[in-house]
């Protein structure tokens, strides 16, 4: 600052190790692993089957951009953003990103409730406590928590942005003025570009003084050489008519006109123009040639208006007209209502029409853009559909499960190439006169994408916790058992804490849970009279779930399989808090943490195979999960425990790392189902691992392996 009297800062607690004369506190800057949970590489057009496409079908490869390589995979990565990013830099990935779009969470209350249909039924699940923290904002330390929290990540995305990168950040009144000073001093102030103001809702007539009908998009570059490509707004209809005012008799065209004499064109001062057959003569200058006329003249003969004084002026056609030049006001971009196609049950889910417009005004096919708040994926869904590269991320598994979902189904989407012009043409149902989409009208005209979504990957963050814990086994039981509300026991080999009446064994940190574990565990229960225990894991080993359960009945033993949340699950329940897992205080596992995790039971997966020469069916014959309160809600409107499938995919030679998702049956909107059965034909006979992972409604997994041996 010195002697700068010019000089401005926006301070925070916590931004400096002291006001004074202080230095500006460092963003942590983790380096930490990616791991690949699954690798989608040919997305299944279910309903093209058969007919247009071969259920092999991946989008093809001509038809990538000429700067995009064959090789790229598009990245969904689930956790924490600052880890993700700041790991992505570690990595080589500074500079590489060319734009970034994110809409944090902010200060608004919003409803979270995942919504969704059940066999025929619709249900409604209030947000499970975790979702709602890493949606909301129950920030913990006020504006102040909620700004370094930004600040920290603002930095990094910074360094990611390539020198002709574009960032916008989505934010509504209650924090907009603080983030543009904060831009203003990660960015420069002389890299500001727009406040963009987009009309969100119509009002809402609700409130008793004014209604907030906007929200705000700040517009940052990193140089002043960044990417823009000229983007125009359409009128509305009224605008259209005032400025279009005339209406061409042979054809029925909205044109206005436009002079066809100017005194800047001097040098034709006093020619002649044969123009349809009249000689013209202009005594200020023309500004087009003869030849000009001739050729604009043979290509539309109703292009001249004359003017009842007899002059000549040329028509400008409302159909041809590209648009206003884009502003920072953006009326033209409506809100997603209820019905409208795009809508996932997602609340804060925004309009593809919205992000099409940053998209095509600030990248070009081939590069890369980011979203590291990405929700429902709509970043992700208009880059694919516009041919861009993707990287998205997300600390709720509810929103990375409705993201893959979304880019999974995307040849259902609306292709955005052809959307404004249908929409243009017919802006209004002609039944109802309401928006587009109400009708039948829309139905009739609408264009879907059609093709399937470029290869991509779901990778989750690896996490420190995990790395720290390897060492410190004492202190990793230590957390587990409390996060489980259970006390530690001391004595036992196996037998670690006690819940009630039941006694508790933890997992290992880095491996599945063992049958050998297991009986050594009922041999320990047997010896000191336990009738009942729980075993937390964080993966599972072949069929211990049947065979367990099996050995523990034989033996007397009540015996239940717990599995522990993630810890990106963990880490969503504690957004608000703005701590770190390893620091938290007793007080606070014991009274929030402990309250909002939830540790549910191992589903049960039944699977039925059938070989058949080389060919494999499969089967899912069963699918329970174990009594919970949120289960409790909507179990009356479950026929089939099966319908508590959201998702399910099959890696049909599971190499034991990554999960290749080789088929996938999936609910959507339109058709709430996944189907129960399918098969494979291999190229080779021998023995296959096949790998089942199943996602259920509430976004919890369960992978099952099953061994094949084709002879
Ligand atoms: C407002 S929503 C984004 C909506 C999105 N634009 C859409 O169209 O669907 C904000 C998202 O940020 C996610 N989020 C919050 N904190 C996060 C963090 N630290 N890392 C990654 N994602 C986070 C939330 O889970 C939520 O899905």
């Amino acid at each position: 600052m010195g002697n700068n009297k010019k000089y401005v800062e926006l301070l925070w607690a916590d931004k400096y190790d002291k006001y004074e004369k202080g230095k500006k506190i460092s963003v942590d800057r983790p380096n930490l692993p990616f791991q690949k949970v699954e690798t989608i590489n040919k997305p299944r057009l279910k309903e093209l089957e058969g007919g247009i496409f071969e259920s092999s079908q991946i989008y093809p490869e001509e038809k990538y951009p000429e700067n995009y390589p064959k090789d790229w995979k598009n990245k969904l990565i689930w956790g924490d953003n600052k880890l993700i990013m700041s790991s992505l830099i570690k990595q080589g990935w500074a500079g590489k990103i060319d734009l970034i779009y994110i809409d944090p969470p902010f200060f608004t209350g919003a409803d979270f409730t995942i919504r969704t249909k059940l066999g025929d039924e619709r249900i409604e699940k209030e947000p499970s406590i975790i979702e709602e923290r890493a949606y909301k904002d129950t920030w913990s330390g006020g504006i102040a928590s909620y700004l370094k929290y930004m600040y920290e990540r603002l930095v990094l995305m910074r360094e990611l942005l390539s020198d002709k990168g574009n960032i916008y950040v989505h934010c509504d009144w209650h924090v907009s003025h603080y983030l543009k000073c904060m831009m203003d001093e990660i960015f420069g102030y002389e890299n500001f570009q727009a406040e963009i103001v987009w009309q969100r809702t119509l009002g809402h007539h609700l409130a008793s003084g004014m209604d907030v009908m906007t929200d705000f998009i700040l517009w940052y570059n990193k140089t002043n050489n960044f990417i823009y490509n000229q983007q125009y707004q359409s009128l509305s209809e009224e605008e259209l008519k005032e400025k279009f005012s005339f209406i061409e008799e042979e054809t029925g065209r909205r044109f206005t006109h436009e002079k066809l004499e100017q005194t800047s064109n001097i040098y034709s001062k006093g020619e002649v123009r044969v123009i349809q057959g009249k000689k013209v003569i202009s005594n200020v200058g023309w500004r087009w040639t003869q030849e000009t006329f001739y050729k604009r003249l043979r290509e539309n003969p109703y292009l001249i208006f004359w003017t009842k004084e007899g002059r000549p002026r040329y028509k400008r056609y409302a159909d041809e007209y590209q648009g206003r030049k884009l502003g920072n006001l953006w009326t033209d971009v409506a809100p997603l209502f209820s019905g409208s196609d795009e809508r996932l049950e997602f609340d804060t889910q925004k309009p593809e029409a919205l992000m099409k417009r940053i998209i095509l005004a600030s990248s070009n096919p081939g590069e890369i853009v980011a979203d590291f708040f990405c929700g429902s994926g709509t970043t992700g869904s208009v880059a694919e559909k516009l041919g861009r590269r993707w990287i998205m991320s997300d600390l709720s598994k509810y929103a990375i499960q409705i993201t893959r979902k979304r880019l999974l189904d995307v040849h259902n989407s609306m292709d955005l190439e052809v959307e404004n012009q249908l929409k243009k043409k017919y802006k209004k149902c002609q039944n109802c006169g309401e928006k587009v989409e109400c009708g039948e009208e829309w139905e009739k005209v609408k264009k879907l994408y059609k093709n399937p979504a470029r290869p991509f990957e779901l990778s989750n963050i690896g996490n420190y916790e995990i790395i720290y814990w390897e060492k410190k086994e004492e202190e990793y039981l230590k957390f587990m058992l409390k996060l489980y509300q259970s006390q530690q026991l001391e004595g036992f080999k196996y037998i670690h804490g006690q819940k009630a009446n039941r006694c508790v064994h933890i997992g290992p940190l880095n491996a599945p849970v063992t049958m050998d574990e297991i009986e050594k565990l009922i041999k320990e229960c047997n010896a000191n009279k336990f009738k009942k225990a729980d075993i937390l894991g964080w993966e599972w080993s072949y069929e211990v779930n049947e065979l367990g359960k099996a050995l523990a009945n034989k033996n007397g033993v009540d015996l239940k399989l717990i599995q522990i949340p993630s810890v990106n699950e963990i880490k969503s329940a504690l957004v608000g808090f703005d701590l770190q897992l390893l620091k938290i205080p007793d007080q606070i596992i014991e009274k929030e943490l402990s309250k909002y995790i939830k540790f549910p039971e191992v589903a049960y997966l039944e699977l039925k195979s059938d070989i058949n020469n080389k060919k494999i069916s499969l089967k899912i014959t069963d699918f329970q999960l174990s009594p919970t309160a949120e289960l409790a809600e909507i179990a009356a409107k479950v026929k089939d425990s099966r319908e508590l499938i959201d998702y399910w995919a099959v890696d049909w030679d599971y190499d034991n790392e990554t999960f290749h998702n080789q088929w996938q049956s999936f609910r959507l909107k339109k058709e709430p189902k996944v189907e129960y059965e399918t098969s494979h034909n291999y190229k080779e006979r021998g023995k296959y691992q096949i790998m089942v992972k199943v996602v259920d409604v509430f976004g919890n997994d369960t992978n099952k392996i099953i061994k094949a041996n084709l002879k």
